[in-house]
């Protein structure tokens, strides 16, 4: 059985216990603003987790596109990905532990006929919050499993959730698969790696709040997550993920770029295995509905460090002659093998090679520059003080080789990463990197430097924004008058929106013009036009109504729980400006805004359409009375 069959085995299987198939969400979570990419099945069931009625009942089954960018550093290993996709099995509300774990055996040794000697399983030891899980164990022994394959763990281990700060959570039982040739021992050993976890039951039955606790959901669930890449891997006999139909083809391009002579077969891999997970990652990336770009922010930064990272490995491998080409490639590959699955991928294809060649030009001239400044840099620090000009050709050599042999600790500022970054556009990772492996040095501050890093980089989009703000009011335009009345108007809108239409409804978006205010929100269906109207009614009784506008510093925290409306996906700084309009409306927002809604003249909504799956746009102008 490959990859392909898996994904279809087992939501045939499910299927076949009343469950019913969904399609893969956006990589990109619609309910959870506090992480940017979707890590796993629940995110976007997450309202069905606690309580809302999913429209298709209340077992569901899926195959979800997933991104983990925690695991980063682990890429290269046998097992660990950044794109990933995983199968699932959900109760809302209805099955629990029992059944959840029986049919989780049945799948695994009747479907997929893996013998029970090579299982082993870990259930939850119990904590202040919840109690140690005898119940998920009985089951398991239930069925013939030993007390020597059953291990407790702490929460670290099994626990799962929430997905993001908050929401619906609980104790997780873990499946085991022993992935070597030689027996398995008869006791299980959670340390050993040649368990590899492949299968993780969740039983979510606790809600974590803001503070911290646990209360109880109102209805008991089930999540599980298969990874498909694992069990694909010993499903076709693989030793690496690697080796995985879905992988492989990629894997085989990539190695087949390599000219580099010198590179250690163990680093070659290693680049081989990075441009691999990236390249898959990226082309998911850019073929989401979502059209997330390479950026400095948010998505759009884990993007660009994909690419970024992929070339810089290719440099590595001396797989240099046409990175565009090289890229395009790659990405073709992944979009033939997945496709037929992921539509999108199809649809996209063109954006995802341009960005893909707009990205690489962008950064393979900054990089040779920026490569050449930690040359420099390392080239001073070999010699102390002293000035090149100073040395000839053989005391460089000497000095190269006194440094080289030996591996060097070296201590690096997050000044000096900061100025890589800003003028160049090296990502910190890849200078850290370069350092490393180029010149066979470790960081012995990696941590305070990236630290140090992170805050210049806050301080340097403080100063922007504050330049930007100056610029503004120094009458930037003309428009700026027109933009300032239509940005008051999109706070109207925003909450006319919320009160007309659903309070479930959130900002995903907006962008302004001298002519008209554009506003991307959360909904999944066309509004009637006498929605239309009632929103466009609503605004304009506001404006009538003559309302000051008001400014008001806050810390974050208290902005929010004060009520005031948040932009989804944006980081905001801990002190921010909240705008407030009489009763109607308070959002955080850099303003700048109107003294008075009665400045606004009259809104009019031109258009109403969708933007992406279930996100809907907005244009709408405003006239003068
Ligand atoms: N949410 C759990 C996991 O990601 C099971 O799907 O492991």
């Amino acid at each position: 059985m490959d990859a392909k069959e898996l994904r279809e085995k087992y939501q045939q299987f499910f299927e076949s216990k009343n469950h019913k198939r969904i399609a893969s969400a956006s990589l990109i979570p619609e309910n959870d603003a506090s992480v940017l990419f979707t890590t796993a099945g629940m995110h976007p069931l997450v309202p069905y987790l606690l309580g809302q009625k999913h429209p298709l009942g209340n077992r569901i089954t899926d195959v979800q596109r997933c991104i983990r960018t925690g695991d980063i550093d682990e890429v290269g290993d046998d097992t660990h990905l950044t794109f990933f996709e995983m199968l699932g099995n959900w109760s809302m509300g209805d099955y629990f532990k029992e059944e959840a774990i029986k049919m989780s055996y049945e799948f695994l040794t009747n479907i997929l006929g893996i013998p029970h000697e090579k299982l082993s399983f870990t259930c939850f030891a119990g904590d202040d919050d919840a109690p140690k899980d005898e119940e998920a164990a009985s089951i398991w022994k239930s069925l013939g499993v030993s007390e020597k394959r059953i291990a407790f763990l702490p929460k670290k281990d099994n626990w799962w959730g929430p997905a993001g700060q908050t929401g619906p959570c609980g104790p997780d039982s873990e499946m085991f698969y022993w992935n070597s040739d030689e027996k398995a021992p008869e006791a299980f050993d959670p340390e050993d790696d040649r368990w590899v976890e492949i299968w993780n039951d969740v039983f979510m039955q606790y809600d974590k709040q803001e503070d911290g606790s646990f209360v109880p959901l109102k209805q008991q669930n089930v999540d599980t997550g298969l990874g498909v890449e694992r069990v694909a891997m010993i499903l076709e006999g693989g030793k690496t993920v690697y080796d995985v139909s879905t992988i492989k083809p990629i894997y085989d391009l990539v190695s087949s770029l390599a000219t580099s002579t010198v590179l250690p077969p163990d680093e070659k891999e290693y680049s081989i295995r990075v441009i691999t997970d990236h390249m898959r990652s990226a082309t998911f990336i850019l073929g989401d509905e979502r059209d997330v770009v390479p950026s400095n922010v948010d998505q759009g930064y884990i993007l660009r460090r994909f690419i970024r990272r992929s070339i810089r490995h290719l440099y590595l491998l001396k797989a240099t002659e046409d990175i565009p080409l090289h890229l395009e490639n790659i990405a073709s590959k992944v979009i033939d093998i997945f496709g037929g699955t992921y539509t999108n991928l199809f649809e996209k294809k063109e954006f995802i090679f341009s960005e893909l060649k707009k990205e690489s030009e962008k950064f393979i001239s900054t990089l040779e520059r920026g490569l050449s400044l930690v040359e420099k840099e390392m080239t001073r620090r070999m010699f102390g003080e002293v000035t090149l000009a100073e040395k000839n050709k053989d005391t460089i050599e000497k000095a190269k080789q006194e440094w080289f042999p030996k591996k060097k600790s070296v201590e690096l500022t997050g000044k000096w990463l900061f100025d890589l970054f800003q003028s160049q556009g090296m990502p910190p990772e890849m200078t850290l990197e370069e350092v490393k492996n180029s010149y066979n040095a470790t960081i012995s501050n990696e941590k305070e430097a990236l630290e140090e890093f992170a805050k210049e980089f806050e301080h340097h989009q403080e100063l922007s924004r504050v330049g930007a703000e100056k610029k503004f009011k120094g009458g930037l335009a003309d428009d700026s008058i027109a933009t300032t009345r239509l940005h008051t108007a999109t706070h109207l809108l925003n909450e006319a929106l919320r009160k007309v239409i659903s309070p479930d409804i959130k900002q995903k978006g907006s962008n302004i013009t001298a002519e008209r205010l554009r506003f991307d929100f959360n909904f999944d269906r066309k509004l009637t036009d006498e929605e239309v109207k009632a929103v466009e009614d609503m605004v304009n009784q506001q404006i009538k109504a003559n309302i000051e506008i008001s400014k008001e510093m806050m810390k974050l925290d208290d902005a929010l729980k004060s009520g005031a409306q948040s932009e989804f996906g944006i980081r905001y700084p801990q002190e921010v400006s909240v705008y407030t309009m009489g009763a109607f409306s308070k959002e955080i927002c850099m303003g700048p805004h109107v003294q008075n809604t009665s400045e606004l003249g009259k809104f009019k909504i031109v258009k109403e359409q969708s933007s992406a799956a279930g996100i809907r746009r907005i244009k709408a102008v405003l006239e003068d009375n």
